[in-house]
């Protein structure tokens, strides 16, 4: 990306500020029948159980599949921004990357506490993540290479696009929900923008085994995300009749879903440079179902 391009991303970021403070309208109570997820981003519609749900039970399902989702996505910028800051300490400060980088790691600290704001608004009870999602979260910000890290933000970046596009484009969601995650995504439009122009100087130069490596860091942060907020849990608060079962059924529907739903930006990342090849297709395959 040219030098002309980040300074106009970094005059954008300053000059047309989106802060989370005035931009929510925090005071606005949600309507009678307001809802606070997309029904088709929820992880039971789509199943015989989700018709046997009240309208309370489905709007309670997704207040806390939301409330998830945003913990979720704090928790990742979070750790994001860990990284950022170690890697601007080996950039010149006067550097354009060196700016922009800081304009992020700002942005990301808002969203993070609008997150939080937002979980609070909606009395959310949001389930820590599993050991698992712990474990390699803190591993992989710790000890992968920057261009590995980046690779898995974008990723998730992407999704998070995605999940923003479908709320704040429909009219049922709570005026809230869908100011925050319009903020959100224009403030990550220009992040995504960015790092793909970063990422074209690494996967420009990648062979066949970082391209693959490339490739499954993304599917795996991928899958993490798509992982995080099926929780039994759930479906036990809003009383849903044996909630083992059911969590089975909505970990595979909501897994197809995804697939449909969210996967089309990334898959097209993904082959833009090259990242299905026979030693990575199988996952993609086996993990998401991804038709590639
Ligand atoms: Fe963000
Ligand atoms: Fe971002």
């Amino acid at each position: 990306m040219q030098a002309e391009e980040i300074e106009r991303l970094i005059k954008i970021s300053k000059e047309r500020p989106l802060m989370p403070e005035t931009y929510v309208p925090w005071h606005e109570m949600p309507a009678a029948d307001d809802l606070y997820l997309p029904e088709v981003l929820t992880s039971l519609q789509g199943l015989p159980v989700y018709d046997t749900l009240t309208q309370q039970q489905k709007t309670d399902l997704g207040r806390h599949e939301v409330v998830q989702v945003l913990y979720s996505y704090g928790w990742g910028e979070a750790m994001f921004c860990v990284f950022m800051s170690k890697f601007i300490l080996e950039l010149p400060p006067d550097s354009p990357e060196h700016r922009f980088l800081i304009r992020e790691i700002i942005e990301e600290y808002r969203h993070q506490e609008m997150f939080a704001q937002t979980i609070t608004l909606l009395q959310g009870q949001p389930l820590k993540q599993t050991p698992m999602h712990r474990f390699s979260g803190h591993v992989s910000t710790k000890y992968l290479p920057a261009d590995y890290l980046f690779m898995g933000s974008l990723s998730v970046e992407l999704i998070t696009d995605m999940y923003g596009n479908y709320s704040r484009r429909a009219p049922e969601i709570y005026n809230v929900l869908r100011k925050v995650f319009e903020l959100h995504n224009i403030e990550e439009g220009r992040h995504i923008h960015f790092t793909k122009g970063l990422l074209e100087r690494y996967t420009a130069k990648a062979g066949y085994i970082k391209k693959t490596l490339y490739s499954f860091v993304i599917l795996m942060n991928i899958y993490f995300v798509r992982t995080m907020y099926v929780r039994k849990e759930i479906y036990e608060r809003i009383g849903v009749p044996n909630p083992d079962a059911v969590y089975k059924d909505a970990a595979k529907n909501f897994r197809d879903k995804f697939t449909q739903n969210c996967l089309g930006l990334i898959i097209e990342f993904v082959d833009s440079w090259g990242g299905f090849n026979t030693a990575t297709r199988w996952a993609w395959r086996l993990l998401l179902k991804a038709k590639v």
